[in-house]
């Protein structure tokens, strides 16, 4: 039987140079790429988890990473680089262990978005998609986070940090830099790396999806509302309703 943990093989040698400090993608990421295939009718549709495995490894989508991908569905490097830069969540560069994204989307903008995330990049000295030169944090403005009611918003590796100030975000880095990261705003107690949430959305189960609060009172608002006015919706039309058409 294959060592699992021996570096894995592919078919074009330039693609199995790892740059220093990540680690190679092994036996047992192929063994885990198999089994995000097996889980869908047509093999290219596991894509996307299968590149959030080779983030959860290498923290990004490395050559090797696409040329794994590519070779275990028979598609080409450039079609599987094609999906690679089209998703933002995809990194080309090794992110931090903490990926600090700032929403400078409209409403978070007006809010206070541009504000904290020109005050992180003067705080940090990075730039978007920049990462610390020791790997702890990575920084980026992101679109809308679907957040909006608790604006201006940040994630951390994808959790959420509401209703930021420049003063709170820039606090929020120090204590991520000193690898004291505070729990999220809602969803889990405690903050998981980069390489671990990636491990998730590639299809790994981390047990802690059930943690924490996850709508809050602002997102329930509205829902609130409509009960209090005993709104319905509309029934969906029927195909008794549809218009006649002449034959
Ligand atoms: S605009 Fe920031 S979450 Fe929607």
């Amino acid at each position: 039987m294959a060592d699992t943990s021996s570096p894995v093989v592919l078919g074009l040698p330039e693609t199995t140079v790892v740059p220093d400090g990540i680690p190679a993608l092994t036996e047992q990421t192929r063994t885990e790429v198999r089994e995000i295939i097996a889980r869908y009718p047509r093999s290219r549709s596991a894509l996307l988890p299968m590149l959030h495995l080779v983030q959860s490894v290498q923290g990004y989508v490395s050559p090797a990473g696409i040329a794994l991908c590519a070779e275990e569905l028979e598609l080409t490097k450039a079609e599987v680089a094609a999906v690679a830069t089209f998703y933002t969540m995809y990194r080309r560069k090794p992110a931090g262990t903490y990926h600090v994204g700032v929403c400078t989307n409209t409403l978070c903008a007006v809010l206070g978005g541009d504000a904290i995330f020109a005050t992180l990049k003067e705080h940090t000295g990075l730039t978007h998609n920049e990462t610390s030169a020791d790997g702890t944090i990575s920084l980026e403005h992101l679109e809308c986070n679907a957040a909006c009611d608790y604006a201006p918003v940040m994630m951390v590796n994808w959790e959420f940090y509401d209703n930021q100030t420049p003063q709170s975000a820039r606090a929020l880095v120090d204590a991520l830099q000193a690898g004291n990261p505070p729990a999220p705003t809602r969803g889990p107690s405690t903050l998981s790396t980069f390489t671990q949430i990636s491990r998730v959305l590639a299809g790994f189960n981390d047990g802690l999806g059930q943690q924490g609060p996850t709508a809050g009172t602002p997102t329930l608002v509205g829902l609130a509302l409509a009960k209090e006015r005993g709104d319905v919706a509309p029934a969906y039309p029927t195909p008794a309703d549809a218009p006649e058409t002449e034959s």
